[in-house]
Order: structure tokens, then sequence, then C-alpha cells
């Protein structure tokens, strides 16, 4: 078990950043200095239970052995060849992530934000082509893109957007599930339509089957593209490849962003789009230094065939593990819903929480809390029951020790 607070031994880590980093992060006190599985250890060597994955981005936990044997091999052949030339690895990369989401044409990025701007350029160049008016972007309420000036201009949340302002123009918001909204905001000036299946960063919010069929209806009537933020709830956490796959017929989006998990931390992003968005970018128009690299894109590939051998146990874990969340939510009236899909799980509690990431800290856990009252739950897809079951009767503890903190 943890000592509390964590991992503050490193204090000198903690100045220097203070003294010389952009003050923009609040982190916690915890110097993280090296994982194994699905627990990481600070500095001192105190040891963790990582639910929350460096936000659903260590998918494979930590020192996957496939993975780390991939990157040692291709660090020492080729890391990085710029886009000027093929690498072995971009295109057959390319070729698999076409043939599990049924999007034939892929771009390979960084990150998600610029995954989502790339998707935004696509957009605009599609909907110019056809009208100079058909520049809006239809978003949800609480939706999250990423923090540049495209990807933020579609986020439905103020307080990430306000300091920016102006930004780029056209973004329309609706609320969330809401088709009459829906119907009544997209018309022939809609270039696209934005939708993360579940939301993240606002609070682990399911969009409905239904929802997304009218979506894609009103896509298809006012030739709009329909783009899925897959970066969070997508790349088999939902316990399919992508969260639209869950649906039954499956909803298919004409553009799906994806990120995090996808090279297992080793940063790559894409834009998967089919034949009719992908004709927007013609030679030129668009570009990445660093994306689609040998490294990023042969791990991302070994990644892809574990994840092939694990989509049965994410479903049955993610059962699991809101099986007994239920459980403690019948125990604890303060826990006022659990939701999610997968291995993508929130726990709304009836109050700010944002303390019990520090608590759970003290007691060896790593969880996170989103949209203030949303106790978040990225796991590794190779938890096991048994973790799952140590996971709860942690947070058992920590919901009954629960005091929430008096308003200053
Ligand atoms: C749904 C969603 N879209 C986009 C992003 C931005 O991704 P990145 O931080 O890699 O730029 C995130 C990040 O959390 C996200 O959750």
């Amino acid at each position: 078990m943890a000592s509390s607070p964590a991992g503050l031994q490193a204090r000198s880590v903690v100045d220097i950043e203070r003294e010389y980093l952009l003050q923009n992060y609040a982190r916690y006190p915890l110097v993280l200095h090296r994982g194994k599985g699905c627990f990481v250890y600070d500095a001192a060597g105190n040891r963790y239970l990582d639910l929350i994955t460096g936000i659903g981005v260590n998918a494979l936990g930590h020192a996957h052995p496939r993975i780390v044997k991939v990157i040692r091999a291709q660090a020492g052949l080729l890391i990085h060849t710029s886009n000027l030339y093929y690498n072995e690895y971009q295109g057959p990369l390319a070729e698999r992530l076409a043939r599990v989401s049924g999007l034939q044409r892929a771009f390979f990025s960084n990150s998600g934000a610029e995954s989502m701007e790339g998707a935004l350029k696509m957009a605009r160049a599609h909907g110019r082509a056809l009208n100079p008016d058909k520049i809006e972007v239809v978003a949800l309420h609480g939706s999250f893109h990423g923090r540049t000036f495209g990807a933020l201009s579609v986020t439905g949340q103020e307080k990430y957007r306000a300091p920016f302002e102006p930004l780029v123009p056209g973004a329309r918001f609706v609320p969330l599930n809401d088709v009459a909204a829906l119907e009544q905001v997209v018309c022939d000036r809609t270039a696209a339509l934005v939708i993360e299946w579940v939301q993240g960063e606002g609070g682990i919010n399911p969009i409905t089957n239904e929802y997304a069929q009218r979506a894609r209806a009103l896509a298809d009537r006012f030739n709009a593209l329909l783009i899925f933020d897959e970066i969070q709830c997508g790349v088999g956490r939902p316990g399919t490849h992508f969260a639209y796959q869950t649906a039954d017929p499956v909803i298919q989006p004409d553009i799906m962003v994806a990120a995090k998990p996808l090279a297992c931390g080793i940063p790559l992003g894409v834009i998967m789009a089919n034949e009719k968005a992908a004709a927007a970018i013609s030679s030129g128009m668009h570009g990445s230094t660093f994306g689609g690299g040998p490294l990023a894109c042969r791990v991302a590939l070994e990644f892809l065939d574990i994840l092939e051998e694990l989509l049965p146990q994410i479903r049955a874990l993610g059962k699991y593990f809101r099986m007994r969340l239920d459980e403690l939510a019948r125990r604890h009236h303060i826990v006022r819903e659990v939701r999610g899909q997968g291995l993508m799980i929130g726990m709304e509690l009836d109050q700010p929480c944002k303390q019990i990431v520090a608590d759970a800290m003290g007691e060896g856990l790593l969880i996170n809390v989103t949209h203030d009252r949303v106790i978040r739950l990225l796991p590794p897809y190779i938890i096991t029951e048994q973790l799952v079951d140590r996971a709860c009767t942690t947070m058992g503890k920590l919901l009954k020790n629960f005091k929430p903190v008096a308003a200053a």
C-alpha cells in the first residue's frame, strides 16, 4: 500500500517544474518512475493500480513485453523518415485500420487534436467545394475534441473556449441526444456533424443509437460529413474496435478520428475517411512531419494484433466492472449513476468530488474525476477480475469515508 501523500519525496522535480514549465497543469504530487502490467510505481517505490492509464493511452498496461520488444527492435532500425519517403509500416497499418473500421483511407498524425484538426479541414474543403456558405459544423454541448483552434472551436465546453475566442467560425452546438434540436440545426450550410460516441471529458455520456441514426440520416440528406471522435471512447475500449460498431446495425461515419491507445504511448493519431470524405483532400492540402513514422506504425500494428485477442475479455471485464460498481452504487447513496461502455466507465456522485482522486492515491489507486462530479475509470485492457475486485474494495472505502470539502 502507498504512503500518503504519495511521491512527495521527489520534491526537486516538483520545484524544477514550478520554475521552468508553463503553469498550465495542476498535477498531483506524484512522480511516476516505472510501470509493469496494471501497476505504476512512484520514485519511492510505492505501487498504484492504474485505472486511468495516462487518460486512456496505456491500454495494454505498462511495459507489455510484446510492445517493449517491438519498440526496441524498431528503435535500432529506423525511428523517423518524414513523409518524403515510404516506410515499411505506414501502408500496412492503413490497410489494417481500413479493414477494421470499414473506412478506406488513412491519414496519420501525432495526437487527438491534430487528427480532429485534419478532419475539420476535410469537412471545410468538402463543404466549400459544394457551396462557399457550407462551412458549419454541428457539435454537442459537453463535448471535448482537443486544444488546437479548430478542435476547440467545436468543443462544447465554455471553460475551454472562452479565453481564446474568437475561434474558427461556423460551430453550432446542440444538446446531447436531443433529436429535435439536431433536426432544427442541420441544414444546407452544414459541412459536418461531430460526435463522440461516449463523451469522455464531458462526464462519460453515451449517445443513443437513435441519435446516431438520426445524425447519419441528416448528414446524408444535407450532404454533410458525419465525424465520430473515437479518440477516448474507441480503439478497443468499448470491446469492439470502435464505439460506433457497438450499434446493431453499425452506424458508419464518413470520418473517424482516433489516437490515444493506438501506439501504446508512442504519439500517433489517425483520421480514417471513406472515399467521399477523402476526396476533399488532394495533393499538398495537408501533411505532418512526424505523422505515421515507422516506430509508431509498427507499434500500432503490434497493438492491433494483441487487441484482436483481448476484445472478448474487454467486453467481459467491462460488464464485470459495471456490475461491481452498481453494487457500490446501491450501498452508497452519494452515487447518482454508473454509466459507460466497455472499459470506459463513469460513476457520477451527487456532489463535486475532486478530492477523491488524492484520497485514492493515498490508497494506491489512480483514478480521475471529470466534470467535477464524475469519477472516470479508463482501466487497461489487460485488467483482471481480481484487480477489479481490489479496485472496488478501495472505492467502497473511499465512498464510505467521503466528506465533501466545504466551500471556501
Ligand atoms: C474525445 C477526445 N477528442 C480529442 C482529444 C484530444 O486529444 P489530444 O490530447 O491527444 O490532442 C481528447 C483528449 O482527451 C479526447 O478525449
